[in-house]
């Protein structure tokens, strides 16, 4: 049977935060459905790790750095991947930035001592970084008449975290950790950028959607964390970096070309309490 539906057949996608740990993977499997990848990450990525994390698909991948919280940076990237490969017809907002549990006392303390530095900081990357990438890459593609665009939502931005996962640090470091505000509130800003944007392109084909994931499992994470989180997640564990690339597929191709504006929820059943 032809799987003509979720083909990504030479689709241009760009992934930014394309060599992070969920990005990787959905570069992997973006070129599994015969795309041309293009990373835009904060770091330079040299041809022998891209070689090495996409074998021999490594001559439909393209990787440059950028800093998506900074316009200029993205017209020059955005330039160079339309000289070497044309308008993108898919662009995944990835990159983002949040605090771990091993953030240090300054950015995990009470909300009345968030530093507004760490706001802005997180703000520019998350929200403004997916607006600009947006402006730029989805203007080009309306001018096109097609394209689908897929932000990366988050659990923390459509409900506020369960801040008890967190309290077993008081008891280990001596010290109480708050989840920041900073990553809720610029995720949550993404859904209203989604919507709005859906409404705007609709007619010019530029879909746009977000996908909203929640916690990943890594190997450096403290126990208490990943005890506490899978207590309180439906399905009894954290999510794979590979278990978003089945709905980000589905978005970036064919198979969702009636839907726009749309939140796919992908996190275990967290927000089914
Ligand atoms: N990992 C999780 O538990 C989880 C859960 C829900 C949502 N998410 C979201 O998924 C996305 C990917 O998360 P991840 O866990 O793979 O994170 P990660 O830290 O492994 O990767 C993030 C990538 O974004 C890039 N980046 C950060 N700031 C940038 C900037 N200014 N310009 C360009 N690139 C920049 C980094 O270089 C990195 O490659 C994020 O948007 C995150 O908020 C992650």
């Amino acid at each position: 049977m032809s799987d003509d539906l979720f083909s990504l057949n030479d689709k241009v996608v760009v992934v930014t935060g394309g060599f992070g740990q969920i990005g990787k993977e959905l570069c992997g499997s973006f070129l599994g459905r015969g795309a041309k990848v293009v990373i835009w990450g904060r770091r330079q990525i040299s041809d022998a790790q891209l070689a090495d994390a996409f074998g021999e698909a490594v001559d439909r991948v393209a990787a440059y750095s950028v800093d998506i919280a900074k316009k200029a940076s993205i017209v020059e990237v955005f330039e160079k991947t339309r000289e070497a490969w044309g308008v993108p017809h898919v662009l995944v907002n990835n990159a983002g930035i949040d605090t771990q549990p091993s953030a240090p006392p300054e950015v995990s303390g009470p909300f009345e001592e968030f530093p507004e530095a760490v706001w802005r900081d997180v703000i520019d990357v998350n929200l403004t970084g997916t607006f600009l990438c947006c402006q730029i890459v989805g203007g080009a593609m309306a001018q096109a008449g097609r394209g689908s665009i897929i932000n990366m939502g988050s659990i923390y931005g459509i409900l506020s975290p369960v801040q008890d996962i967190y309290a077993y640090k008081l008891k280990k470091t001596g010290r109480a950790f708050t989840k920041p505000v900073a990553y809720s509130a610029s995720k949550s800003g993404l859904y209203n950028l989604t919507r709005y944007l859906a409404t705007y392109w609709g007619r010019k084909g530029v879909r746009v959607n977000i996908l909203t994931a929640s916690g990943v499992f890594r190997e450096d994470q403290d126990k208490e964390f990943q005890e506490n989180y899978c207590a309180r997640m439906p399905i009894g564990r954290m999510a794979r970096p590979s278990e978003y690339n089945g709905a980000m597929i589905f978005l970036a191709s064919d198979a969702s070309v009636y839907m726009t504006g749309a939140n796919l929820v992908v996190d275990g059943g967290w927000s089914a309490w």
